[in-house]
């Protein structure tokens, strides 16, 4: 692991609750979510770890289900002008600040990320007044604030390229909030990265250990992680890389079986492409584990029908931010986006282990 510039903060996970609803009423529900998506002209964007129904509505009324860059991109280029992110904070926060005319609501207005709640934009400020020197650069999942204080943000799959290209120019990094990718991205480039000490509380879960067992049981498995796994896992990984590359990976292996380090609701997509290849979840348990998600992120699970149907109602509470804030914040982002332009390739999702 390179080198963290803090101690890690203490988040309070919430339980992972999901509604249970009677057949006939969740049926009423989706009848009149399509209807008022169709009245107010609204767009449904999803992430792939929210609920199957959630994804399909997206799907069925013209909206997307994608990763958390392309969420963004879709809303952007849409003639929409409510979007409806399913998703967590930093979806809809991005989705305002590259659509400042739209109006941006989510069923779930509580829905965070732990990765997002463990950089205190004060904190960080700090780190980087301390180190003014390095270029700083920032995950996605990250608030509004702390983008607002950045030089370049990344995803998951764009982010050894961009490191790349500043290493080259000689820059020195200062990278946050997640350990574990900026970890695998320093190991990938070499670059000189100074780490913020944060996680994700899903994927920070999955046992090296248990891993190497159950692949003595499945010699033929594939194994595929998000890079916010632990380096444990990544390293026995055939293949690392963003929700859109592990399910562009399902899609064109040969192997039957394939050994999944990420969130479960990325699993309806993969059985969709992998047509009859075995999806298996890596495993959160073992001596050590506490299984506070059971790689199910507890805020995703957060995005319900009900809140979807309220929210769509009342158009109410929208997702605000301020002109100085989104001022900020939008140059980190179009850096990376005219970054991916530049290159005329896709440099999302492409990182094989
Ligand atoms: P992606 O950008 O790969 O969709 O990841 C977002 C996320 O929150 C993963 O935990
Ligand atoms: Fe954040 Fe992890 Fe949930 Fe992704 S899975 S939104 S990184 S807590």
């Amino acid at each position: 692991m390179g080198q963290t510039a803090n101690q890690s903060l203490d988040i309070s996970v919430p339980k992972v609750r999901r509604e249970k609803i009677p057949e006939a009423e969740a049926s009423d529900l989706k009848a009149e979510i399509k209807e008022l998506l169709r009245r107010r002209k609204a767009l449904l964007v999803a992430h792939y770890y929210t609920d199957e129904e959630i994804q399909i509505l997206a799907e069925d009324t013209g909206g997307v289900v994608s990763d958390s860059l392309e969420m963004a991109r879709f809303g952007h280029r849409s003639e929409a002008k409510i979007l409806v992110v399913a998703g967590v904070r930093f979806m809809g926060e991005t989705a305002k600040i590259l659509n400042p005319e739209k109006t941006v609501l989510m069923p779930e207005i509580e829905a965070n990320c732990s990765l997002d709640l463990g950089c205190p934009p004060d904190k960080f400020q700090a780190l980087c007044n301390e180190h003014s020197d390095r270029t700083v650069v920032v995950y996605a999942n990250t608030s509004v604030a702390v983008k607002a204080k950045a030089d370049w943000m990344v995803t998951s799959g764009s982010a050894v390229d961009v490191i790349s290209y500043l290493r080259d120019k000689g820059e020195k990094i200062l990278w946050a909030p997640d350990k574990y990718l900026g970890d695998y991205v320093q190991k990938k480039t070499g670059a000189d990265m100074l780490m913020w000490n944060g996680s994700c509380v899903v994927h920070e879960e999955f046992k090296a250990r248990e891993l190497q067992n159950m692949r003595r049981l499945k010699p033929h498995a594939a194994v595929i992680a998000h890079p916010e796994s632990p380096a444990g896992v990544l390293c026995q990984a055939d293949y690392v890389g963003s929700t859109t590359g592990l399910i562009d990976f399902v899609k064109r292996t040969e192997a039957e079986e394939i050994i999944v380090a990420t969130d479960k609701g990325i699993f309806r997509k993969m059985e969709l492409v992998g047509a009859g290849k075995k999806i298996i979840a890596a495993p959160t348990a073992g001596k050590s584990a506490t299984c506070r998600s059971c790689a199910e992120c507890p805020w995703m699970a957060m995005n319900s029908l009900i809140g979807l149907r309220n929210i769509l109602r009342n158009l109410e509470p929208q997702i605000t931010v301020s002109k100085d804030l989104a001022e900020s914040a939008l140059l980190p982002i179009s850096r990376l986006l005219d970054f991916a332009e530049s290159r005329r390739q896709v440099v999302f999702g492409n990182n094989d282990a």
